[in-house]
């Protein structure tokens, strides 16, 4: 739990942006919330909804408004705003409509917010973190966005639960998009310090074979389209994993979480964002780790770029 003083703003009352309000709250995020919409009714609403379950979480103060002012100060801004995903779109048919939002919205909260780590957390998350990067004109450890810490969750716990062990005991990374090309970084994953790929499987349970690997990288992929599906937005899986990151951040604890950022030095990724494994704290998100990866993921990874790239070159960036 937070101490001292520590304001989050969250730009975006939907349904992702209130949720993040909530997971952040819930958890001692931040001593101050602060909702922003262009919508007053509903930001009003959400800020008031929160306010009356104050009493039953650590201490914290919420406030929300339509006038950007609300963001003022704010130790980290997280940009929730964009477009909606509908059932059959991909995360980077949003690129224009969102990079549309940050472009509006970006100059006023850095009038006001100058000094914040800003946090995308808004699809698709590797073209609206490069985007917001060109805009602001911010350092690379001050812009970044959520990359694959979802997306991670979402493996370790399918890795959990078919091999019968506590998702906290899973370490595993998702890197690349967070989107359709993203890959499973098999090689150096880990369950209860033991490699994946070394893993004999509990009594009753056997290891998990490369078809079990497969089936769970594609099911990683078809997350987000199948609870799109069923309830038409991904909103408390994503609130929890933001809230983690600015914790990361407020509490300045040099976790290692694979964010979006923006890649520089490497041949195969050099110029744009995409998410590896990096340390976050109070600095923002600042040395990325040197996970060793094998042919197959380097592959991937080089796949991944160029799909990022082709967008980049769409949307005119
Ligand atoms: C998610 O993965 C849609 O990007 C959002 O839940």
């Amino acid at each position: 739990m937070q101490s001292r003083t520590t304001k989050l703003a969250i730009v975006g009352a939907g349904a992702v942006g209130s949720t993040m309000a909530y997971a952040a709250l819930m958890r001692g995020a931040a001593r101050t919330v602060a909702l922003y919409d262009l919508n007053a009714a509903k930001v009003e609403a959400e800020v008031l909804d929160l306010q009356h379950g104050l009493e039953f979480m650590p201490q914290a103060t919420v406030q929300g408004s339509d006038d950007i002012s609300v963001c003022a100060g704010a130790d980290v801004v997280v940009i929730t705003a964009g477009a909606k995903q509908r059932p059959g779109q991909s995360r980077l048919d949003l690129a224009d409509a969102t990079i549309g939002v940050v472009r509006a919205v970006l100059p006023p909260l850095l009038e006001v917010a100058p000094d914040a780590i800003y946090l995308l957390v808004t699809n698709p998350v590797d073209v609206v973190t490069y985007a917001a990067l060109q805009i602001s004109g911010l350092p690379p450890r001050q812009v970044f966005g959520s990359g694959t810490v979802l997306d991670s969750s979402r493996l370790r716990q399918s890795v959990a639960q078919q091999c019968g062990v506590a998702v906290q005991n899973v370490h595993a990374y998702i890197a690349g998009e967070h989107g359709d090309s993203e890959i499973p970084l098999w090689s150096s994953a880990t369950i209860g310090g033991v490699p994946l790929l070394d893993w004999q499987g509990l009594p009753g349970r056997g290891s998990l074979t490369a078809a079990d690997r497969e089936a769970i990288a594609r099911d990683v992929v078809q997350s987000a389209y199948r609870v799109i599906a069923g309830k038409g937005a991904t909103n408390y899986a994503i609130g929890l994993a933001g809230s983690r990151i600015v914790e990361a951040i407020l509490g300045d604890e040099h976790r290692v979480l694979p964010v979006s950022t923006l890649i520089q030095g490497n041949e195969d990724l050099d110029g744009i964002c995409l998410s590896v494994p990096a340390l976050v704290d109070r600095r923002g998100c600042d040395v990325r780790i040197d996970v060793p990866l094998n042919d197959e993921e380097r592959a991937g990874l080089r796949r991944s770029a160029e799909a990022m790239r082709e967008t980049l070159q769409k949307v005119g960036l």
